[in-house]
């Protein structure tokens, strides 16, 4: 393994995943490890820098968590971010203790010393503070580079080796020198290289699933349309044309024309073995009577492991499933230090797959992010319409029509989902939201049509926009008024059974996304 890589201990930071994207960001691949990671493991990674990231607990609380001692013996140089800090001064000689005052969001940073570490970095800066806990005493290893008004010990460093603290959050954009003072770290102390992009990885993992797929054997790859999916089948057939075979299943609460763009994708342009499975009945019929959100799910999940299952029978020797598996579904899964994996639903389109059919998995994008999966599909000759693609659940409409799903009421959704999205695609909003679409309420609406007065058959919808880089948290978009008069005129004067539209204007937390 020659590729260089910046550990990131995660002490339970809210913001461990804007760390590791802070490093890519400047062309160094990191990953994220459990706080007690082992020296062999970082070695075997070929980690050149690692960062401590901050934390909730309190660095002297009895089972605040605690790094491995022997990692600070492979003489790399260290990066501790508040609670981080904290860590690195403590098993370096200092002492923690509670701060006289609480610094919580902007202060200003004044830089005492000069140092690789603040190169470029202006005399007083912004930083953001959220701390309970300061380093009360380093002990006479380190020495004060920046303070605040009410934290001495703003930016620390050991005296003989390369090992830096700072108290507040750099990786934030609430502090506008964060981003000069991580790139400092990464050049100019680890000497990165600076030469990972995740366009570049395509060669090595496409290497990856030639080596892990044996002759004679096929990889199944459950295709949505979606980005995930679309750029993994992408890779897999660049890897192994002749050894894939992608299974799209229709399940009958899609977008519009999906099936068609699918075909015309990957069977028509990239000249796949796609098999299209036609299940909308067999899913419809399933939902009938159904209006409880989790029970939708429920059925959808099952149904849809029964059609792969049929489908997979008919390809022989199909030893592999290929995922769209992305690094926040991997870190989720029991990484962090706090647990994060507790707050997170899980939202697996083929959960329980690999299991139940006693597949071996391909994962080509558990390394990456989301908007590193986007540059790879881009690189990989994927449409731009594919790559950008707001995500869509995997229950589909079935989630945004409240109440009983039926044939109907999935093209009556259908239709307007249509058309929201033609009017911020031809305003030029479509990159500018998230997520963009509308959901069907369950509430007949009074209104008058003609000269009468219009109601049973007469419905809401309700438009969702939300801007948000991870979906964890959003807030609704404050959309030009002109674009949603649009968008309200075109659904009651083109979609029957429309006489009312609303825009939702809650954020995440407390609503969801999805209106179930
Ligand atoms: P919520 O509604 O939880 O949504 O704020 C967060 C993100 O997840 C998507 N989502 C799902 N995706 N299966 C999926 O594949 C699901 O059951 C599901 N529920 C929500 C949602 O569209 C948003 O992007």
């Amino acid at each position: 393994m020659t590729r260089q890589t910046i550990a990131i201990l995660d002490f339970g930071s809210q913001y461990v995943q804007l760390i590791a994207r802070r490093v890519r960001e400047n062309q160094v691949h990191s990953m994220i490890f459990a706080p007690a990671v082992s020296p062999a493991v970082l070695k075997q990674n070929n980690v050149i820098g690692l960062i401590l990231s901050g934390g909730p607990a309190s660095a002297y609380a009895e089972d605040a968590p605690q790094p491995d001692p022997a990692i600070f013996d492979l003489n790399l140089p260290t990066f501790g971010i508040c609670y981080g800090m904290q860590v690195v001064c403590r098993h370096l000689g200092g002492a923690i203790a509670p701060a006289q005052r609480h610094e919580y969001g902007r202060t200003s940073l004044h830089v005492q010393a000069s140092d690789p570490l603040l190169a470029h970095v202006p005399r007083e800066a912004a930083v953001w503070m959220s701390h309970g806990d300061i380093v009360a005493d380093f002990g006479p290893d380190f020495t004060t580079l920046a303070r605040t008004k009410n934290c001495p010990n703003a930016v620390v460093k050991h005296k003989h080796r390369s090992i830096y603290g700072v108290q507040f959050h750099p990786e934030v954009t609430h502090t506008p020198q964060g981003g000069q003072i991580l790139r400092n770290f990464l050049h100019e102390i680890c000497r990165a290289e600076g030469t990972w992009c995740p366009g570049g990885i395509i060669e090595e993992a496409v290497n990856n699933v030639r080596d892990q797929v044996r002759p004679g054997t096929q990889v199944i790859c459950g295709l949505s349309g979606g980005v995930d999916s679309s750029v993994t089948a992408a890779l897999l057939h660049r890897a192994i044309p002749g050894q894939l075979t992608c299974v799209f299943v229709d399940n009958g609460v899609l977008r519009a024309n999906e099936r068609d763009r699918v075909e015309a994708i990957f069977k028509g342009h990239f000249k796949m073995d796609l098999r299209v499975v036609d299940a909308a009945e067999r899913f419809l019929s399933r939902l009938a009577g159904v209006v409880d959100p989790q029970e939708k799910r429920r059925r959808i999940g099952h149904e849809f492991i029964d059609v792969f299952r049929e489908e997979a029978a008919n390809i022989p020797n199909a030893h592999f499933l290929a995922q769209g598996t992305l690094y926040p579904d991997v870190i989720e899964s029991g990484h962090s230090a706090a647990g994060t994996a507790a707050n997170i639903k899980l939202h697996h389109n083929v959960g329980g797959l690999p299991d139940e059919l006693g597949f071996e998995l391909i994962e080509p994008l558990r390394d990456l992010f989301k908007d590193e999966v986007r540059i790879m599909g881009e690189v990989l000759g994927l449409p731009e319409e594919v790559v950008w693609r707001h995500p869509f659940p995997g229950p589909g409409l079935a989630v945004r029509i409240l109440g009983e799903v039926t044939r109907e009421r999935c093209d009556l959704l259908r239709k307007a989902d249509q058309i929201i999205i033609e009017e911020i695609t031809v305003a030029g909003w479509y990159r500018k939201i998230a997520q963009a679409f509308g959901v069907l309420l369950p509430i007949p609406s009074v209104g008058v049509m003609g000269d009468g007065r219009a109601y049973a058959d007469q419905h809401v919808v309700a438009i969702r926009f939300v801007e948000s880089s991870d979906f964890m948290t959003a807030d609704w978009v404050h959309i030009d008024h002109g674009i949603l008069a649009r968008i309200s005129s075109r659904l009651t004067n083109e979609v029957p059974g429309v006489n009312r539209v609303v825009y939702d204007v809650t954020s995440k937390p407390p609503s969801t996304i999805e209106w179930e």
